[in-house]
């Protein structure tokens, strides 16, 4: 066979008379590649940048849709490569049908906001982020690609890998939070659940780093907003999350709204054609952010619509989501010469290539089964995995006097709080409704009742609304905290209060909640507080003043459940701050990653002309990688295999963990490192390792890292990624605040 490959190459042809392309030579098939060219080979200039082209269904949107046309016949004619916001298989193959009316039949790729979950809701991503469990995080992506591909879904626009420093930003809840380290690790992992196996496979999907680059980076967390960095700053810690994701296999990115140090992403010629496509060799393609090519007009980048398409195609997107600049201009563009047609060609490959991959040329309705997606939808297993990564994603932030876990024999208790009885407040942003959600979804009330013995009195009362003035449940919530023996509050923010263009100047708890908080706090009673949130909240009082506090973030479908089983002991709460935790909307940005400064605040009780505030620390209120556990972790003294190292040497660092308390547990030890003195300043900390570990009570394990050269390298004035000998701290403890130093020499 092998030998006939090179007689027979040439004689390939593509047929497409019927929906698939044929090889005529039985003895070898053809590469994608070749295939893909013998399909674009036969596309007219108008039919290519169709492939180029991306509509919103009207199915669901998010964001505002132009009424320009009849879709239907545009797909028809191919001017359609993609659409987005359509799910389920009837509608994904009611439209594919329209795509196989067209001349050439390209299939359609549907994309969706697949973040946390389709049908089974996953807690969101910063919330699964603080379980610095990567395995489950894998699965939580794993399952919602299966039944994202059961509904018709070819591509979900995820994971967001953007790192956030700035807690006002409502899309802190779409990534993995502050810190490159965690944040790379938790994107590859994303990629790998998205895309299983490999494209192709009916249980994966595409997936989609986004957003390119430095979005979440906006000046005052106002979202949409522009961009100013330094370039170490941009490869230091904005980029790394993108290139593991591109290691991973990402089979697409996204490009971003704003503007990085003046120059648009979308028409960002460095970051999408010199960086991605030329450095990093991405070889998958790049959709603009919803209307972002039209947008940099707004900007003040281009004059209109035609300069638009040029600067995006330029620049090196590759699809327009939405903004129709391509379509409308790019022909002319390429008649006139402005555009090259091997612009146009590239990005048509880049496309025509994952389709190939997906299989749809094959069979452009093999994800729309509904068989399938029955099955995949009601698979009890995903019940589980969430229920999994709800309780791992919990934070422990407060357990004063031992008031957690909940004696089983409790007698009486009280349930207050706007959550206590919400259902899809539960889901968070980015998540789906579906007619069965009072039924699939559990209330957080219904998973501490379920917990409780059947002789238990409950008493329950809303208290107030998340987000009003009004005071007049108060009464009824401090009459049940009254008569309990215990009582649980749930806080926090609505679903739509974090999330795309939700930034907030102020982060408090909303309304009257921290009122009715303080007035249950006066009853006396012991209180326990969940909040819900998409962000770090500031809640001063209630973490000054209630004996108990747990971060739930938003849990998503089985929330209930994970905090019946928290509160009462079932699992032991693991989860650790992905984020910094403000004391004030003043300290923001604040991430513990910080530089030194010449005068850094030693002692927060002397801030006589050193980088402090005069009317706050400058420590958070809760530091990144903090978290509490119903055990005690004791840290022995870390043992390193030398103090003094050589060039390619290893530093073994080892410490040995002992579970002191009453309960088994789940512990994360971190691994931090400073470069004490280099030719530019080095951050305090910076994360460089981390493991997972499970202690019974009464066991030790011991966890060992290894350090090279590698994990010490920066970027230096000449943006070179080097390492520089001389003294280095070594840390490893709990939190990013609590840490055990030692200090060594590395030599050349
Ligand atoms: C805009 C968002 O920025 C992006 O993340 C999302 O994927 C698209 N809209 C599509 O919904």
């Amino acid at each position: 066979m092998h030998m006939q490959i090179h007689h027979f190459r040439n004689l390939c042809l593509a047929i497409l008379a019927t929906t698939q392309v044929v090889c005529v030579s039985a003895q070898k098939p053809k590469t994608i590649a070749q295939k893909v060219d013998s399909v674009l080979r036969l596309m007219t200039l108008e039919e290519k940048i169709g492939q180029l082209n991306q509509y919103s269904g009207d199915w669901s949107h998010t964001g505002p849709i132009t009424k320009d046309g009849d879709k239907q016949a545009q797909i028809k004619r191919g001017q359609l490569g993609s659409m987005l916001n359509i799910v389920g298989v009837e509608h994904t193959r009611t439209l594919q049908e329209l795509a196989m009316q067209s001349r050439l039949k390209i299939p359609l790729l549907f994309g969706q906001d697949v973040i946390h979950g389709l049908k089974t809701t996953f807690p969101i991503p910063l919330a699964e982020a603080a379980s610095w469990d990567i395995p489950a995080i894998e699965r939580s992506a794993r399952i919602a690609a299966k039944e994202a591909a059961a509904s018709g879904i070819h591509w979900t626009f995820a994971p967001m890998v953007d790192i956030s420093r700035d807690p006002r930003w409502g899309r802190v809840m779409e990534g993995a939070g502050e810190d490159p380290f965690l944040g790379s690790v938790i994107a590859k992992a994303r990629v790998k659940g998205f895309q299983g196996n490999g494209l192709g496979r009916l249980d994966a999907v595409m997936a989609c780093a986004k957003h390119f680059a430095a979005y979440g980076a906006a000046v005052g967390g106002r979202d949409y907003n522009s961009v100013d960095m330094s370039e170490r700053m941009l490869h230091e810690v904005y980029l790394p999350p993108f290139k593991a994701a591109l290691d991973a296999g990402v089979a697409t990115f996204m490009n971003s709204f704003n503007d990085l140090n003046g120059v648009p992403a979308t028409g960002n010629r460095y970051l999408q054609r010199t960086l991605l496509k030329g450095q990093w060799k991405f070889n998958g393609f790049l959709v603009s952010d919803w209307g972002s090519v039209g947008e940099m007009i707004a900007h003040g980048f281009v004059q209109d619509n035609r300069e638009a398409a040029k600067a995006a195609i330029s620049a090196g997107s590759d699809m327009d989501m939405e903004s129709r600049s391509y379509l409308h201009n790019m022909a002319d563009l390429v008649k006139q010469q402005q555009v090259p047609i091997a612009l146009v060609d590239d990005a048509v490959r880049r496309i025509l290539t994952k389709k190939f991959e997906m299989g749809l040329f094959d069979d452009p309705f093999r994800f729309s089964n509904p068989q399938r997606e029955q099955a995949v939808w009601n698979d009890l297993a995903h019940k589980a995995a969430a229920l999994d990564m709800a309780r791992k994603s919990i934070v422990l932030l407060k357990n004063e006097q031992q008031v957690l876990p909940i004696q089983a024999s409790v007698k009486k208790i009280a349930l207050i709080g706007p959550f206590m009885k919400a259902v899809r407040d539960n889901l968070g942003f980015w998540s789906y409704e579906w007619p069965d959600d009072s039924s699939t979804i559990v209330t957080q009330y219904a998973g501490i009742v379920n917990r409780l013995p059947k002789d238990a009195i409950v008493h329950y009362a809303k208290g107030c609304n998340i987000n009003d003035a009004d005071s007049s449940g108060f009464a009824v919530a401090i009459a049940a905290a009254k008569d309990a023996d215990i009582v649980v509050m749930s806080m926090g923010e609505a679903r739509d209060m974090s999330g795309e263009a939700k930034s907030r100047s102020g982060i408090q708890l909303p309304g009257v909640q921290e009122a009715l908080i303080k007035a249950v706090h006066a009853t006396g009673k012991p209180v326990v507080l969940l909040i819900n949130a998409g962000r770090p909240l500031i809640f001063n009082w209630a973490a000054d003043n209630v004996p108990a506090i747990v971060y739930t973030w938003w849990l998503g479908s089985q929330a209930g459940n994970a905090i019946g089983d928290v509160l009462f002991g079932a699992y032991n709460p693991s989860g650790k701050l992905p984020m910094t935790f403000p004391r004030s909307e003043g300290q923001i940005p604040i991430y513990y990653s910080h530089y030194n400064t010449g005068r850094p605040a030693k002692d927060e009780n002397n801030l006589f002309y050193v980088s402090a505030y005069t009317d706050l620390p400058n420590s958070p209120k809760y530091p990144f990688g903090f978290g509490l556990s119903y055990t005690e972790f004791k840290y022995a003294p870390m043992q390193l295999s030398d103090t003094v190292l050589k060039g390619k040497e290893t530093l073994t660092v080892k410490v040995q963990i002992s579970n002191q308390g009453k309960y088994d547990g789940e512990e994360v030890v971190q691994l931090y490192l400073r470069d004490v003195t280099a030719s530019v300043v080095r951050p305090v900390k910076e994360l460089k390792g981390f493991q997972k570990i499970l202690l019974k009570a009464g066991e030790t394990k011991e966890v060992i890292f290894q350090i090279t050269t590698d994990d010490l390298r920066f970027y230096n004035e000449a943006l070179q990624h080097i390492w520089e000998p001389g003294e280095f701290h070594v840390m490893v403890g709990t939190s990013s605040a609590q840490v055990e130093t030692r200090k060594i020499i590395w030599q050349q």
